[in-house]
């Protein structure tokens, strides 16, 4: 992956090369931070590129801030603006991702969120596939737990509690696996190691609800968007999914959606397997399908 040539710091794009920070900073030791992941996407017939759902990520990194008693010296609108100076001062006319970080920025040792100054900053670059195998997941159910929202605030996208999504991430993937589901400590389904999880059965989307230790979505409503094969367009109940010895409980088809990623199906968790039949065309953004169980 190349660097990208400019960053948004402090209001404005200046050159990447020109933000430094030294090792104890305090982000970096303490996981003090948030931030977002979001996608731009190049349409070649009109030549422009599209942002998805900007004005949601940007509430909810604000709201994440605001959780880390972070006190941002930006509005969601001055990130919207500063992100798109940004997008045309880099010129890609590719498929991105993008990143907004605020973070505790001051270099001193010790252990709090009070009485710290925090920086906030955007990158861009361009990115395919999130996903190595996007339309055709096999995930396990992971012996790891979702943080617990009295733990570190589960709805909020804080950079430290990204080390339990890494931990599940990795033991899947060792394990010969594309993802993991991860279960909070009550044994209900949270999400995946990075996205929020969907079931389908009997033609009704079910995810979770926040209380099983969700981030709070961005994009929830946009599966109603998507799926013209489906039953009922825009039926998505929240539902709290108990495993059951390490079993998903009967369904249809399951799908994982983030705005990183776009909807990718899972053709097997554990032990049960799906087809990925009557599948539609992918559509851009947001994608979902429709499964028959094998
Ligand atoms: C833990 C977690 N849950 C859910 C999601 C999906 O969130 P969204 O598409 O709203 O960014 C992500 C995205 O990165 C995530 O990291």
């Amino acid at each position: 992956m190349s660097l990208p040539n400019y960053v948004f710091f402090r209001g404005r794009v200046v050159p990447y090369s020109d933000v430094k920070f030294g090792v104890l900073t305090h982000a970096l030791n303490y996981g003090t931070a948030v931030f977002g992941g979001l996608r731009a996407y190049w349409n070649a017939d009109e030549k422009q590129l599209f942002v998805f759902r900007p004005n949601d990520h940007f509430r909810r990194f604000l709201q994440s801030a605001k959780l880390m008693c972070m006190e941002l010296p930006v509005s969601g609108e001055e990130l919207l603006k500063g992100l798109i100076d940004l997008i045309r001062a880099e010129g890609h006319k590719e498929d991105l991702y993008i990143r907004p970080l605020a973070f505790d920025a001051d270099e001193i040792i010790g252990v709090r969120l009070h009485d710290l100054h925090s920086e906030v900053s955007i990158v861009v670059i361009p990115y395919g596939t999130y996903n190595k195998n996007e339309e055709d997941m096999h995930v396990t159910i992971s012996s790891w737990r979702r943080v617990d929202d009295n733990t570190i605030p589960a709805r909020g996208k804080i950079a430290g509690a990204y080390v339990n999504s890494a931990f599940a991430k990795t033991d899947a993937h060792r394990a010969g696996f594309d993802d993991a589901i991860v279960l909070n400590a009550d044994g209900h389904i949270s999400e995946g190691s990075a996205a929020n999880f969907f079931l389908l059965r009997n033609g009704v989307f079910a995810t979770p609800p926040i209380t099983d230790n969700v981030l709070e979505p961005t994009k929830r409503s946009s599966v109603g968007l998507a799926p013209r094969s489906a039953p009922s367009r825009a039926s998505i109940i929240v539902l709290s999914v108990q495993v059951n010895s390490g079993r998903p409980p009967p369904v249809f088809g399951a799908f994982s959606l983030t705005s990183s990623a776009g909807a990718s199906p899972s053709t097997e968790i554990g032990v049960a397997r799906f087809t990925n039949r009557n599948r539609r065309p992918p559509r851009r953004n947001v994608r979902a399908y429709r499964w028959n169980k094998e």
